[in-house]
């Protein structure tokens, strides 16, 4: 393997915001790491659309990414991740990685798991899926998350809007008496806070971002193409609408300065 092919960035990328969250993890993990992140925040949310109509975006994103190039995209959403990262692996010159489900972690709590998650990746049904292969008893309650997405692209984090959406949505979990709380969007570790408040030590509270980050740490150092140890990783983040309200997101959620662009996807 050539050291220019190591020294290419890793693609990330998300409907919005919410991947950053990820972006994070793999700063944390692989600092020696170039990062490009797309966040299509022109069309965000993905979540309610249909399944056909989010994997035309995902493509497009991909193609983005072959262009620039890249060495591994890490599909740091679970939406798409549900409808489409069987469908492309192996289509691209780059592997992909979609983000961990979550259910090992959180069968370790009892087989009773708790998914928030946007209404494709419910309706995917690929959680309960994936629980079951890890133990046949497990029981997935899932919660279609309607207004999480638009309430944490537009910077609400707090306030009356945002509690009354996760009192609502933790109910049916509070009911199932579920022992964990996979959060199954990217963007919904930033509610963390909220959430923890709400449920107290009732449940374990999932973020499936540091599995991932190591999911792809693994892929990378199978396939000979972790940068050398030396190098410092720069972060470049491009979106499709670069507001004023996604710089200030950005900046929060990676704690500094970026850089940040706003980009043209191709047809
Ligand atoms: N962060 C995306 C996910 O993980 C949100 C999808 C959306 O835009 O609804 O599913």
């Amino acid at each position: 393997m050539t050291d220019d092919k190591k020294n290419l960035p890793i693609g990330v990328f998300d409907s919005g915001i919410g991947g950053l969250t990820v972006v994070k993890e793999l700063r944390a993990l692989l600092p020696g790491e170039d990062i490009i992140y797309f966040g299509d925040t022109a069309r965000v949310p993905y979540g309610p659309r249909p399944p056909q109509q989010i994997l035309t975006f995902m493509q497009q994103i991909l193609r983005f990414f072959a262009a620039q190039p890249v060495k591994l995209a890490v599909v740091a959403c679970n939406t798409m991740t549900a409808l489409g990262v069987e469908a492309n692996q192996g289509r691209f010159a780059f592997p992909l990685v979609g983000v961990d489900t979550g259910m090992a972690a959180a069968l370790n709590y009892g087989t009773k798991v708790g998914l928030l998650a946007t209404q494709a990746t419910v309706t995917s049904g690929k959680h309960a899926e994936k629980a079951r292969l890890f133990n046949a008893r497990a029981e997935v309650t899932g919660v279609p998350c309607h207004d999480f997405v638009p309430l944490i692209e537009g910077g609400q984090l707090s306030g009356p809007a945002v509690e009354a959406a996760v009192a609502s949505y933790l109910a049916p979990l509070c009911q199932a008496g579920v022992s964990s709380l996979v959060l199954g969007c990217t963007h919904y570790p930033l509610l963390t806070p909220l959430i923890r408040e709400k449920v107290g030590d009732a449940m374990a509270i999932i973020n499936p971002a540091l599995e991932t980050a190591t999911a792809a740490q693994e892929v990378l150092r199978q396939q000979a193409l972790l940068a050398g140890p030396a190098r410092k990783g720069a972060t470049r983040l491009c979106f499709s609408a670069l507001t004023e309200q996604v710089r200030m997101m950005a900046t929060q959620i990676l704690d500094g300065e970026c850089s940040l662009e706003e980009v043209e996807l191709p047809d």
